[in-house]
């Protein structure tokens, strides 16, 4: 079986996080604090405990409320520097992150706030740990395609140093073909796409990803194993899927960690990765989470080093780079 010794000392890239997502209670109590915030809880306990979800809408209405406590670029940077150096812990040498712009310029906190603080924290990580980072931005889906080309239009002058453009939030109702233009926008900036689907939606939701938004990269992607001939296609494309199992069971997608599909993806051939999208509501960061799905999965040491080397084969670094993490 696999330790946890190996899982956490072996070099990965975590290709989906929400850096909004690893707000820790501790560091909600301290920004609420030092931005003179009441937040409607009494303890870092109180908080934790609201973290039961049944489903991605009862989570993001939590984890939105959580976001409003960010509010000056050092928030942004305290944020990012407390996750760089937990990643470090768990052997991540590489992230790729999400931001969501909208989820703070809806509240009047300015583009550029956010994205120098989040840029601050990862020179941070960068020099202090030799950890490589980039940015993904990510349009939730739930508001309109006009308010994503928005948001496009305020990233302008930050363009070289956004990786890619991605789409999250709410899923069901919100499909990928609903910023077809967006998407074909942001791929003329020279900007990599990736999108979330699957993770609720159905196989439909993935098809369209691929077809109408040509992402490099697919976000959990799980419900395509209902469809043989989707699956099938990834595989024979090399699509790389960003799957997140303790997410997948905090939010009711999967049943328990017991029946979690990432053996089922490997043995069907899919370029999967083990990732931790949201770690301070999920109750793990990146180590955690393939040591539970290793554990529960039966995984073997071959099957964990083919997560984490494809985790750098799916990642956005250039192939020189690429070939000196494997
Ligand atoms: N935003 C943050 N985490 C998310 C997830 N797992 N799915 C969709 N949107 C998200
Ligand atoms: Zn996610």
């Amino acid at each position: 079986s696999v330790t946890d010794s190996f899982i956490a000392g072996l070099p990965k890239a975590e290709l989906h996080l929400h850096i909004e997502g690893s707000l820790e209670p501790e560091l909600m109590f301290a920004l609420a604090e030092r931005n003179g915030i009441t937040i409607p809880f009494d303890s870092v306990e109180a908080v934790r405990a609201a973290y039961d979800f049944s489903n991605l809408q009862d989570f993001l209405d939590i984890y939105y409320a959580g976001a409003e406590v960010l509010r000056t670029a050092a928030d942004f940077r305290d944020l990012a520097v407390a996750y760089f150096d937990r990643a470090v812990a768990d052997g991540v040498v590489h992230a790729e992150i999400f931001f969501d712009p909208q989820t703070h310029t809806d509240r009047s906190i300015p583009f550029a706030t956010v994205i120098t603080g989040l840029l601050d924290g990862m020179a941070d990580a960068e020099a202090r740990h030799g950890l490589t980072s980039k940015l993904i931005l990510c349009f939730l889906r739930h508001l309109s395609e006009e308010a994503a080309f928005a948001t496009l239009a305020e990233a302008e002058p930050w363009l070289d140093r956004i990786a890619g453009v991605g789409l999250d939030s709410s899923e069901v109702g919100h499909p990928p073909a609903k910023f077809q233009r967006v998407f074909a926008a942001a791929a003329e900036k020279g900007l990599k796409r990736v999108a979330h689907a699957g993770e609720e939606g159905p196989p439909e939701y993935v098809r369209e990803a691929l077809d109408l938004l040509a992402i490099d990269r697919l976000d959990h992607g799980n419900r395509s194993l209902e469809d043989a001939a989707l699956t099938a296609r990834l595989a024979r494309e090399g699509m790389t899927l960003t799957v997140c199992p303790l997410s997948n069971v905090k939010l009711c997608n999967v049943a328990s960690m017991d029946v979690h599909p990432i053996d089922t993806m490997l043995r069907q051939g899919l370029r999967a990765t083990v990732n931790s999208d949201d770690p301070a509501y999920f109750g793990g960061y990146i180590a955690a989470n393939y040591q539970a799905a290793a554990r529960a999965r039966g995984l073997s040491r071959d099957d964990v080093v083919t997560l984490a080397r494809n985790s750098f084969l799916g990642s956005f670094l250039d192939d020189a780079a690429v070939a000196a993490h494997l």
